[in-house]
């Protein structure tokens, strides 16, 4: 049992201590069947950490590791859920890629339609990505880490389901066209995954529209499990399946709070005007900075590297050394400032 432990922890790395759910696991499937998938899940995890670290590299949460280790998620804000969204849609997404690649001896490519009619002037053929076994092994492995009854193992459930959806939402459908010299008079089309940046995408813009989840809070003190399941039922039965909701308003992220895990965007780097970038990534200096009672410094360094090389025949390049000089912008405190900023604090300079 140590040694399956020893196995199982870093699989899920958020697996909570003490959950009930390795031993339930074991014990319904057995060590094999859960071994089976373990790498994949973990990658399906873990690209789903990446891809929120991506989506929030500009905000002030910037998805750190604490918000994905069990301490991060023993709330439920506005972030965690698009934490939760997007780890049960990684799961999701790699396991159904797997399938359609060959990786996986239990699932290939979804051909259940194949040959039928599917709209008007095209039939189903081709490999269908399939998403039925990705969220088959998704809700298998990500919603069994909650065990709870309360309102926010539901509200995490409602989350990763949302995830999931996201990845059905985000498909696309392919088609080919068939008969005599192409003339398409027939055609077959097939379902695809779309890229998990595509999904981190919708997703983020999920995370804004999330919706504050009103329980009965009368209910809630009555203490009655019951009762509160009922409420829980109730206020979740109001909210969209596709919609991304939490519990509790967020902490500010401006400040440092060590117990919460946030470090706050003091020493943050951020985007002043750079070529390409978006309007997002250009405003990220007063929203890292400025807003949160910070001042923007200006870091200078000196780059060395190859340039005006040349060619010589044959067979030598020389190149000759420049240096360039590239800015940085950071997030500092203000000279006098007390550890947040605010004491001196300039609005009129909006
Ligand atoms: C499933 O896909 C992931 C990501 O592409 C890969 O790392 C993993 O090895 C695959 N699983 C198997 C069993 O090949
Ligand atoms: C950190 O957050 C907790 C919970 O919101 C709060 O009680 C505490 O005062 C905060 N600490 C600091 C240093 O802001």
């Amino acid at each position: 049992m140590l040694y399956l432990s020893f196995w199982l922890l870093p699989l899920l790395y958020y697996v909570r201590p003490g959950s009930a759910w390795v031993a339930s696991n074991l014990l319904m499937t057995g060590p094999k069947a859960y071994l089976r998938y373990a790498k994949s899940v973990q990658m399906g995890v873990q690209s789903g950490v990446v891809e929120c670290k991506h989506q929030f590299a500009w905000d002030r949460w910037n998805c750190p590791d604490s918000a994905t280790l069990p301490k991060g998620l023993k709330r439920a804000t506005r972030e965690t859920s698009f934490v939760h969204a997007i780890s049960a849609a990684g799961v999701m997404h790699t396991l159904a890629r797997n399938c359609s690649l060959g990786d996986l001896d239990s699932c290939g490519c979804d051909v259940s339609r194949n040959g039928k009619i599917g709209g008007p002037g095209w039939l189903w053929g081709g490999c269908s990505a399939n998403v039925d076994f990705g969220e088959k092994i998704s809700k298998q492995y990500v919603d069994s880490q909650e065990t709870g009854q309360d309102p926010r193992a539901a509200v995490n459930l409602h989350n990763n389901a949302a995830g999931r959806l996201a990845v059905k939402a985000t498909m696309r459908r392919i088609c080919r066209c068939h008969g005599m010299s192409q003339s398409c008079s027939v055609k077959t089309c097939w379902t695809q995954l779309s890229d998990f940046r595509e999904i981190g995408n919708y997703l983020k813009i999920k995370h804004s529209q999330a919706q504050k989840l009103n329980i009965d809070k009368k209910h809630m003190r009555a203490g009655n499990s019951a009762v509160s399941q009922g409420a829980i039922v109730d206020a979740l039965g109001s909210v969209a399946r596709t919609e991304l909701i939490y519990l509790e308003e967020s902490p500010d992220y401006c400040k440092r709070n060590v117990s919460l895990g946030l470090y706050g965007t003091e020493g943050r780097e951020c985007v002043h005007h750079k070529e390409g970038s978006t309007q997002w990534e250009r405003r990220s200096c007063r929203r890292l900075c400025q807003d949160c009672g910070l001042r923007v410094e200006e870091r200078r360094t000196e780059v060395v590297s190859s340039c005006n090389c040349k060619f010589h025949w044959c067979c030598t390049v020389n190149c000759e050394d420049c240096a360039r000089v590239v800015v940085k912008y950071a997030c500092v405190r203000r000279d006098g400032a007390d550890s947040h900023g605010y004491k001196r604090r300039n609005r009129a300079s909006k």
